[in-house]
């Protein structure tokens, strides 16, 4: 039989060039790698990018990676309370930048503390102010948890003083400090002071002084709002810092109502308008009671001052169904919610049981309702 494997075999074996190839075969499998390999060390390298956390990364033993998802998640869960800059915020959140116990914690410590949150009353709390359980965010994973724990982490600078509380708890822009009071002031304080400065005169290495800002004095009201809104990155021609000015000083919950306010009380510090008397009901409404509580878990949709914010909640502080309703009443329909499929439901956008913050109690949502009933001028 000649089947086709041995017409195949006997050619092979006749074949004048098999040795000579397959010597050439095995001499290029072998020098191949070499000589690729001989590439790549001899070829020009252009260094790695080093990674902007790279320094950190390598002192606290994470990925620079970590942090940066961490930063990321930081500015927009805990920097309304603790600060874009992490040197906290007067009668919100406490200095995590040299933290004591930042420091003096392991990360698996700062993880539980930060899931966990620390009430008033609880062991530890020293300010008397809620720290909501995961800042607030139930959406935030362990995960998302774990990487704000390294860059938290990665804000100690070794050898520096740890932070103070000295000014934690002066009053919010007080005549003290010649800082007129009022909503104004309060807004401009937990939004824009970390980089400004409590009195607009600056700080060094994040923002400029809008108290003597040229440029600032000569826009409208109207080009300010503008201005605030878009902010002024890097890359901007304008940008004269070399720094971020973020899109409404990096709170996105900052609705036109409030920046107005926030303008209001620029003006002032330029010395272009007097200081306006606030009303009593004004005055240190953002220190109260249940005003962290509200800005941690309300906020994002209604605004800081209960004002609404366009396309997610409602004003608050002017709704005459809620101004109608007992505080029991209003409970009770803090805890369901009203979903866009309900007949009640007026913009088409759901309001999630609890604000979606699943962890707040009753005695919370009382303390919110407090806060609202402030805002609408009726405590
Ligand atoms: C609504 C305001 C608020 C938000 C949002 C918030 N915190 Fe806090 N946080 C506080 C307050 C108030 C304290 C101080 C509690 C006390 O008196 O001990 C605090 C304390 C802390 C402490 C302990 C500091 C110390 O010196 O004892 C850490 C760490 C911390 N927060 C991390 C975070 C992180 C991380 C986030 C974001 C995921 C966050 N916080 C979001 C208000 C807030
Ligand atoms: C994270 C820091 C940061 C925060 C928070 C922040 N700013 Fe700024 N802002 C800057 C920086 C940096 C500049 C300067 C940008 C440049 O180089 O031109 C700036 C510039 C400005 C200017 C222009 C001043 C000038 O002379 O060019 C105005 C007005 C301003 N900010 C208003 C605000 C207001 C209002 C808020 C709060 C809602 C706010 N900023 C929050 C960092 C910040
Ligand atoms: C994710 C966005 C969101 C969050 C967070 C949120 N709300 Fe709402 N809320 C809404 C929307 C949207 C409506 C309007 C629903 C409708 O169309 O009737 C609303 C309506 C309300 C109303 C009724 C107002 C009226 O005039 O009908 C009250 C009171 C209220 N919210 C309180 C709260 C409180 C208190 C919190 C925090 C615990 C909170 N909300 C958190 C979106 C939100």
């Amino acid at each position: 039989m000649h089947g086709l494997a041995g017409r195949g075999k006997a050619a092979v074996d006749g074949d004048p060039h098999r040795v000579p190839a397959i010597l050439a075969a095995t001499v290029l499998v072998t020098t191949l790698p070499v000589l690729m390999g001989a590439v790549l060390v001899l070829a020009p390298k252009s260094p790695p990018a080093e990674h902007r956390f790279a320094a950190q990364a390598a002192a606290i033993g994470v990925s620079p990676v970590a942090i940066e998802l961490g930063e990321a998640n930081y500015r927009v869960a805990c920097a309304t309370c603790h600060g874009m800059d992490a040197r906290g915020v007067p009668h919100l959140g406490k200095p995590l930048r040299n933290s004591a116990f930042v420091q003096d914690s392991s990360p698996e410590a700062l993880f539980a503390m930060i899931k966990r949150g620390r009430a008033p009353g609880e062991a530890g709390n020293t300010t008397g102010v809620l720290m909501p359980p995961r800042g607030g965010r139930p959406d935030l994973s362990d995960a998302d948890l774990s990487n704000i724990v390294a860059y938290v982490r990665s804000l100690q600078e070794p050898g520096q003083p740890t932070a103070a509380m000295d000014n934690w708890a002066t009053p919010l822009a007080g005549p003290a400090a010649g800082v007129p009071s009022g909503p104004e002031a309060a807004l401009f304080v937990s939004s824009c002071s970390a980089c400004h400065g409590a009195d607009g005169g600056g700080v060094e290495g994040l923002g400029k002084s809008l108290k003597d800002s040229v440029w600032a004095k000569g826009k409208s009201d109207d080009e300010l709002l503008a201005f605030i809104k878009q902010g002024r990155p890097i890359w901007d021609a304008e940008n004269t810092t070399g720094i971020d000015m973020p899109p409404k000083g990096g709170n996105p919950a900052l609705t036109d109502e409030d920046l107005r306010n926030i303008i209001k009380h620029i003006r002032v510090l330029e010395g272009a308008e007097p200081a306006a008397a606030p009303g009593a009901a004004e005055t240190g409404v953002l220190s109260g009671p249940g005003a962290s509580l509200f800005v941690s878990s309300c906020s994002a949709c209604h605004g800081v001052l209960g004002t609404g914010v366009e396309g997610l909640g409602k004003s608050l502080k002017d709704s005459a169904w809620a101004k109608s309703k007992r505080d029991d009443e209003l409970l009770a329909f803090i805890k369901q919610g009203r979903p866009v499929w309900d007949a009640e439901n007026t913009t088409g956008v759901d309001m999630p049981p609890k604000g979606g913050n699943p962890a707040l109690a009753d005695d919370d949502l009382r303390l919110i309702i407090g806060y609202i009933r402030r805002l609408q001028g009726q405590e």
